[in-house]
């Protein structure tokens, strides 16, 4: 269906915030071209559809019936992914799933194995994977320069957005708790940086803003992995100012330091030899461009969807993981609850 040469035709289901952020990125890209979006808000779809010079419809049904799909991105809340995830890769479509995967291992181990099974592309979006820092960091990572990871901590702490967040955010039922909301971006830039899947984890959480919340608007997980190295994934949604926001990204080698903070213009690595500055751009303007060439390259056969799968479905085991810890107050063993 995906033919060398012409744009992949991509259709977008659930057209709320996360949305406008692929949106913006079709805009640039030759590669592939908005061609559909649906929304169960029809109205909310015609307007964007009539912005974006697409079709739009009212139902996932219609838009799959749509001969120009050949691939779509859900932007859906989490608890709907398994459900539509299926249902795209079904109707032969080539899938980029916003994270996390499924809400569950076991629903994200039945997405994948049905991409799998009618060889489709699947990807799913680790955005953090593309942004200017976390390429740098990899990067000084795969040059050797501070030897073996041994330790990694990712701090992604941010103001308070409520009411900013939708409500099916609040509920764990809904949105699976912040490990599996936000967390599955932290735990995979850990397992990627260390370069080896996590084996255990032990969290602890606040629900900082109010006794009311249901799911841990402050959140920390400590992360096991089998060679010895470890790893701190710290998130934040409650921090006042509302501005606020605080980066810190730390990767310790058993040859050197590499560094990230809040206030630097970009990644430093200390060895014995001396300190090198790693200049990236924080904008982020290119994180979504790149996460879309990456999936249509892949569509299109040419490359290895990125992150790999399996990296989706590790993610989606640690936080639930995560989460079971929260529950029972212990560390708990990765695959435990596969
Ligand atoms: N990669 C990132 O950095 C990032 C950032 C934010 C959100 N997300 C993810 O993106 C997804 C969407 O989040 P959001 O903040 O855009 O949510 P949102 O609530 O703003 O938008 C969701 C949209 O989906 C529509 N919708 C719900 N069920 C539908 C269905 N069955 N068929 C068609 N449309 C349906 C809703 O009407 C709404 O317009 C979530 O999975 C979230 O975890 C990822």
């Amino acid at each position: 269906m995906t033919e060398q040469g012409t744009p992949l035709g991509v259709g977008i289901v659930g057209v709320g915030g996360i949305a406008l952020s692929h949106m913006a990125a079709l805009r640039t890209m030759t590669g592939a071209r908005l061609v559909a979006v649906c929304d169960l808000d029809a109205d909310r779809a015609a307007e964007v559809a009539h912005t974006e010079r697409c079709a739009g419809y009212g139902s996932v049904d219609e838009l799959l019936a749509d001969d120009a799909v050949e691939a779509v991105i859900v932007c859906t809340p989490n608890m709907t992914h398994e459900a539509l995830g299926l249902q795209v890769l079904t109707a032969g479509r080539h899938l980029l799933m916003e994270k996390p995967l499924a809400l569950t291992p076991e629903g994200a181990r039945r997405v994948a194995a049905e991409a799998d099974a009618r060889g489709l592309a699947l990807a799913v979006g680790h955005s953090h994977r593309f942004t200017d820092q976390s390429l740098a960091i990899r990067e000084v990572i795969d040059s050797g320069d501070i030897g073996t990871p041994r330790f990694v901590r990712v701090v992604m702490n941010g103001g308070w957005i409520w009411p900013g967040w939708q409500a099916w955010v609040l509920d764990p039922e809904l949105s699976g708790g912040h490990s599996l909301h936000n967390g599955v971006h932290l735990i995979d830039l850990a397992s990627w940086w260390i370069g080896e899947p996590a084996t255990s984890v032990f969290s602890v959480g606040q629900h900082a803003t109010s006794e009311a919340l249901q799911i841990h608007d402050y959140l920390v997980m400590g992360l096991g992995f089998a060679s010895g190295a470890s790893g701190v994934c710290e998130i934040s949604r409650g921090e006042l100012p509302r501005s606020a926001g605080y980066l810190e990204l730390t990767v310790v080698g058993t040859e050197g330091v590499l560094s990230r903070s809040w206030d630097a213009e970009g990644v430093l690595a200390w060895t014995d030899t001396g300190l090198t500055a790693w200049g990236v751009d924080g904008s982020g303007g290119r994180t979504f461009v790149r996460e879309l060439e990456a999936f249509a390259a892949a569509a299109r056969g040419e490359v290895e969807v990125v992150p790999p799968v399996s990296a989706a479905i590790h993610a989606v085991d640690v936080a639930a993981a995560s989460e079971a810890s929260l529950r029972e107050g212990r560390t708990m063993t990765i695959g435990a609850t596969a």
